[in-house]
């Protein structure tokens, strides 16, 4: 039996009251922080400063996820303020053995992200490296997209690639993910779901994240 994490995305949060936000997810074993910087992605959100406050606000762990150019450059940052995991993209990292090297080193898991059209088989050798892998559902940029299920077949292939590997790295799926979506994922193998407007637009964060928690272990 895998054991589900959830981990709630400030992205749909208010982020004028970031911490009442992060305080109202107690139950969740994460808080997802969506980076963005308007290159890699069409959208630019929060960077370093705002996770440096978000550190000091909640005790729960950070789960980054840079949605960047150049994570190369500014992920290991991240890892040294004191986020739990860092996840870079595949598409943006130009030295990622490095890079995830350096995340571990400061003390971070690292997390390695593919978007939806992103194949999995190319990066089995980097499976030592990294603590996480995480597939887009949606194309990265925004929350309250719609799930793509294309993917899902992407998420069976990489539980197994996992499994032949020992089954030690987490597997992360991030957008669209929801009441009517989160029972396919955990099927096809997910083991960590990140939910912004799923938990945020709901009325009830915490009731929420419960109710996901629930569907994923089945
Ligand atoms: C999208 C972000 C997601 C986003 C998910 O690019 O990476 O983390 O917050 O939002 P929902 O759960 O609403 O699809
Ligand atoms: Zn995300």
């Amino acid at each position: 039996i895998m054991a589900v994490q959830i981990s709630p995305s400030i992205l749909s949060a208010d982020f004028a009251r970031l911490a009442d936000e992060a305080a109202a997810v107690q139950n969740a074993d994460w808080l997802h922080v969506d980076v963005m910087d308007n290159h890699f992605v069409p959208n630019l959100t929060i960077g370093l400063p705002v996770v440096e406050s978000l550190l000091k606000a909640t005790s729960l762990p950070l789960d980054c996820h840079l949605m960047i150019e150049d994570p190369d450059r500014w992920a290991p940052g991240f890892a040294e303020a004191g986020a739990g995991s860092v996840t870079v993209h595949a598409e943006a990292a130009k030295a990622p053995v490095r890079t995830l090297r350096a995340i571990r080193a400061a003390g971070a898991r690292a997390g390695l992200a593919l978007n939806p059209a992103t194949p999995v088989e190319p990066y089995e050798d980097l499976l030592g490296e990294i603590d996480m892998l995480l597939l887009m559902t949606v194309e990265p940029g925004f929350g309250g997209q719609r799930f793509l299920d294309i993917v899902l077949p992407k998420i069976r292939r990489t539980r197994s690639l996992i499994d032949r590997h020992g089954g030690r790295v987490w597997l992360q799926i991030d957008g669209g993910v929801s009441v009517e979506t989160i029972e396919r994922c955990a099927e096809a193998g997910a083991d960590v779901f990140v939910a912004g407007s799923a938990v945020y637009d709901s009325g009830d964060p915490a009731a929420a994240v419960d109710k996901l928690r629930e569907l994923a272990e089945g």
